[in-house]
C-alpha cells in the first residue's frame, strides 16, 4: 500500500531513489518558479513532503505528518542566503526532513558529513590523497573535497547532521561558508565559489547537548525550525501506522494483521510515560530516563511484527511487543525499572482491555 514508489533492491535506498517517480511525476506537473538549481519550486517540495495528489492523478505519499507552516518556513528558508538548522528531541524526523528536503530539491541528498566529536576539519572543509600530495606537491586532482565543498560546486544542498556534536572550531569551519558562500584552498592559492542554489541544511538534537554550543556567530547564520513531538495520540498513531507499514513493505515482512490495536497500546503507553500522567489525566506518573520517540514506537512494533511473523502465529500480539517494549523504556536499569513496575501495576493492571498486555509484560519482566 505505502510502499516507496520504486523498488531498487536495495535495502535502504535514497530518497531519491525511492521516489524517484514521484519526484518526476511533481516535476512534470509543476509549473511555479524555481529558485536556481531547483529541481521543483518550493510548493511541489512542500507538496512532495506533507503528500496530495497531482492534477493527473498521482498520489504523493505523505513523508512527514506535522503542520504544514512548519515546512513553508524550512522550504523558505532554503531559497535564502540563509541555511536551515532542524532543531529537536530525539525521534521527531529531523534526520528525514532533511534528506526529504536535498531529495526534493537537490535531487541529491547525499552530500551528508555526519557529525560527532571526532569530525574534523577535513570533513567540512577538504582533505588530501597524500600519495598523489607527496608525489606532486598540492595540486587540485590531490585534493579531495568534501560534502561541503560538492555541494558549492554543483550548487546542491550540503547536509550536516547532529552539528552541535562537532567540536566547535571545526563548526566555525562553517561560517566562511555560509557567510561569504566561499571555501578557500590557500595551498592551490585558489577558492571555491558556490553556485547558486547551495545551501546547507543541519540537524541538531536539543536533548543530548544544548544547541548553545552552536557559537553565536554560526547560529546568526542560520534560521532554526523546532520539528515538535506529534501533538496528538490520533496524529501519533498515523505517523507510527504509516511508517511500520513502509518499513515492512521494504523488509518485504508478511502483512501482519491487528497491527492496529498494539500500536495504539505502545503509543498510548510511550505518551503516558513521556507526559508523566495517564491519558485521562487522573493518574500521576514518573517518566523514565530515555525520549520514548516516535521512532522507537515505530522499532517496538516493526519488531514485533517480524517476531509474530517468523515465530508466532502471524497475529500481532501482546507477547511480541512486550519486550520490546521493556527495552524502550527501562534504559537506566535501576531507576527505570521503578518507574516502568509503577507503571504496569497502577495503570496497565486496572486496564481490563489490557490483561493480555499485564500478562505478557510480567512474564517478561522476569
Ligand atoms: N512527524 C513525523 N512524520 C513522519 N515520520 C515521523 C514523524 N516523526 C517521526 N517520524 C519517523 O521517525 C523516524 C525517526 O526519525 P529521525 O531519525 O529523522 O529522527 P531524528 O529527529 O533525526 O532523531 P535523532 O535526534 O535521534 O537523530 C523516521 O522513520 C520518521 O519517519
Ligand atoms: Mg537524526
Amino acid at each position: 500500500m505505502t510502499a516507496p514508489t520504486t523498488d531498487t533492491g536495495l535495502l535502504r535506498p535514497h530518497a531519491e531513489q525511492a521516489y524517484a517517480a514521484e519526484l518526476a511525476a511533481l516535476a512534470a506537473a509543476d509549473d511555479r518558479p524555481r529558485p536556481p538549481s531547483w529541481e521543483l519550486s518550493p510548493w511541489a517540495v512542500v507538496t512532495y513532503l506533507l503528500g496530495g495528489v497531482l492534477p493527473d492523478g498521482t498520489a504523493i505519499i505523505p513523508k512527514y505528518i506535522g503542520p504544514r507552516r512548519l515546512l513553508e518556513v524550512a522550504v523558505s528558508t532554503l531559497a535564502t542566503d540563509r541555511a536551515l538548522l532542524l532543531l529537536g528531541v530525539p525521534g521527531t524526523a529531523k534526520t528525514w526532513v532533511s534528506e526529504h528536503l536535498a531529495a526534493a530539491v537537490s535531487g541529491n541528498s547525499t552530500l551528508l558529513v555526519q557529525g560527532t566529536s571526532g569530525t574534523a576539519e577535513e570533513a567540512i572543509r577538504y582533505g588530501w590523497n597524500y600519495a598523489r600530495l607527496l608525489a606532486e606537491g598540492p595540486s587540485e586532482a590531490a585534493l579531495v573535497p568534501s560534502p561541503v565543498m560538492t555541494a558549492m560546486r554543483t550548487g546542491k544542498i550540503a547536509r550536516i547532521e547532529e552539528l552541535t556534536r562537532i567540536p566547535s572550531d571545526v563548526q566555525d569551519a562553517l561560517i566562511t561558508v555560509l557567510s561569504e558562500k566561499t571555501l578557500p584552498v590557500p595551498e592551490l592559492g585558489s577558492e571555491v565559489q558556490a553556485a547558486k542554489g547551495f545551501t546547507v541544511i543541519a540537524t541538531a538534537n536539543d536533548r543530548d547537548r544544548g544547541v548553545n554550543d552552536l557559537s553565536s556567530a554560526l547560529r546568526r547564520r542560520f534560521n532554526t525550525v523546532v520539528l515538535p513531538l506529534p501533538a496528538g495520540e490520533d496524529e501519533e498513531v498515523a505517523i507510527v501506522t504509516r511508517r511500520v507499514a513502509e518499513l515492512g513493505a521494504a523488509l518485504e515482512l508478511p502483512p501482519v494483521p491487528a497491527a492496529a490495536e498494539e500500536i495504539r497500546r505502545v503509543v498510548r503507553v510511550f505518551r503516558e510515560l513521556r507526559a508523566g500522567v495517564t491519558a485521562d489525566g487522573r493518574t500521576k506518573l514518573k517518566s523514565p530516563s530515555g525520549t520514548l520517540s516516535t521512532a522507537e514506537a515505530i522499532s517496538v512494533i516493526t519488531n514485533g511484527i517480524a517476531l509474530s511473523a517468523h515465530f508466532g502465529d502471524g497475529v500481532l500480539r501482546a507477547s511480541d511487543i512486550a519486550g520490546a517494549v521493556l527495552g524502550s523504556v527501562i534504559k537506566d536499569p535501576v531507576a527505570d525499572s521503578v518507574v516502568w513496575t509503577e507503571y504496569l501495576e497502577a495503570v496497565v493492571r486496572e486496564r481490563p482491555e489490557w490483561a493480555d498486555f499485564y500478562r505478557a509484560c510480567r512474564e517478561v519482566s522476569g
